[in-house]
């Protein structure tokens, strides 16, 4: 495996997540302040012929693995086309994306006839109507079921629904989620709120793992882990009988960063080694010089070895300066 793709801590990089967009269709709670966010002038950020360049050059180095992810990575026009180059690229056998279903019921087939995607996370927190506008402040629900029945219906080889669970808000509808696994080949993920800048994050907003657990096995005692691939998010678990399985991402109460295999490139063309904290490297004006692919990778190896073996823990994790999520892309 690539020396540059190497940490200190040993780990390899082989999964990459790039923002194709910063612009996104709702206006999560978790994810961006009521007044919204300053959006990079478009010149700034990356084009697709740049995003090629990188997936070719991460991809050189044993990148198997690209997500993409926004804002809503369904609102660039040429999407099917981006799926579609990515996935050419040799070395590529992933090609996957986040969306939050808004928008992405039309575009599936040509995503996955044409595009090839192989897995699709899809972010959904809640299945009542009035708490959709709550959540997203803006309406959309039914859209969004279209989508995860459209995706069901066309079969993505790989199919995930992401919860981010929030104390008095939905903590009241794990077992309707939980429901979506029963019924459906479906990964049901609930994940644990994290902060990120203008989220108004608060410990006590927070539902822990444990919690969200105890609560399942209550009704459910014959849930029982199970093994998750090396470098995936989730803690996996499945019950007897069902279609699907159920996960659990717990960045906050157990981190998983020592098996981190993730890097991404922000829109506006960072290397962040990191979901939490501000190490970036600046690859788009290094791209925009002209720079080689050796001194591309080299940079880029200094910066890999700058990541911390995790991030900063649950005690100073909300007061680290890091861009808030819509500008990240998780
Ligand atoms: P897979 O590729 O299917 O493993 O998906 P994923 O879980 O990596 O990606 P997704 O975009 O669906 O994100 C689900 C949740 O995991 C979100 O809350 C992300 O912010 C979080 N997440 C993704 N990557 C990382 C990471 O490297 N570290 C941490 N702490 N959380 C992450
Ligand atoms: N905490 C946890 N997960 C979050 N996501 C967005 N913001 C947060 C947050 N503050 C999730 C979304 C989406 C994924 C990319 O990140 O639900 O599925
Ligand atoms: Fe990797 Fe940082 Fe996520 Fe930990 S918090 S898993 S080190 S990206």
């Amino acid at each position: 495996f690539s020396e540059f793709l190497t940490d200190t801590h040993g780990r390899k990089h082989n999964y990459l997540r790039i923002s194709i967009t910063e612009r996104c269709n709702l206006r999560c709670v978790y994810c961006m302040p009521e007044e919204g966010v300053e959006l990079t002038p478009s010149e700034e950020t990356l084009t697709s012929d740049e995003i090629i360049r990188i997936v070719k050059l991460f991809a050189s180095q044993g990148v198997t693995k690209i997500r993409l992810t926004g804002g809503e990575p369904t609102v660039r026009t040429d999407i099917v086309d981006l799926v579609q180059s990515i996935k050419q690229v040799p070395g590529i056998k992933e090609i996957c994306m986040t969306s939050n279903g808004l928008a992405l019921h039309r575009k599936l087939p040509a995503l996955i006839r044409n595009g090839g995607l192989t897995s699709l996370n899809l972010s959904l927190d809640t299945l009542v109507e009035g708490k959709f506008l709550l959540i997203t402040r803006r309406n959309g629900l039914s859209a969004v079921l279209k989508s995860i029945n459209k995706a069901l219906e066309l079969g993505v080889p790989k199919l995930k629904i992401n919860v981010v669970i929030m104390k008095g808000v939905n903590e009241d509808e794990l077992l309707n989620f939980v429901a979506l696994a029963r019924d459906n080949q479906i990964e049901v993920r609930f994940i644990e709120y994290m902060p990120f800048d203008g989220n108004k994050w608060s410990n006590n907003k927070m539902i822990t793992y444990q919690d969200m657990l105890d609560n399942i096995r209550v009704s459910y005692p014959s849930i029982r882990r199970i093994a998750h691939k090396p470098g995936d998010t989730a803690k996996l678990f499945e019950i007897p009988g069902f279609l699907g399985t159920i996960g659990f991402i717990t960045s906050m109460t157990e981190n998983f960063c020592s098996s981190c295999t993730r890097l991404r490139i922000t829109n506006d063309g960072n290397l962040k080694t990191c979901l939490f904290g501000n190490d970036e490297l600046d690859l788009k004006t290094l791209l925009r010089e002209g720079t080689s692919d050796k001194r591309m990778l080299e940079a880029i190896g200094a910066a890999v070895k700058l990541k911390k073996a995790s991030h900063a823990g649950l005690g100073d994790l909300e007061n680290m300066p890091n861009r808030p999520m819509i500008l990240i892309g998780g």
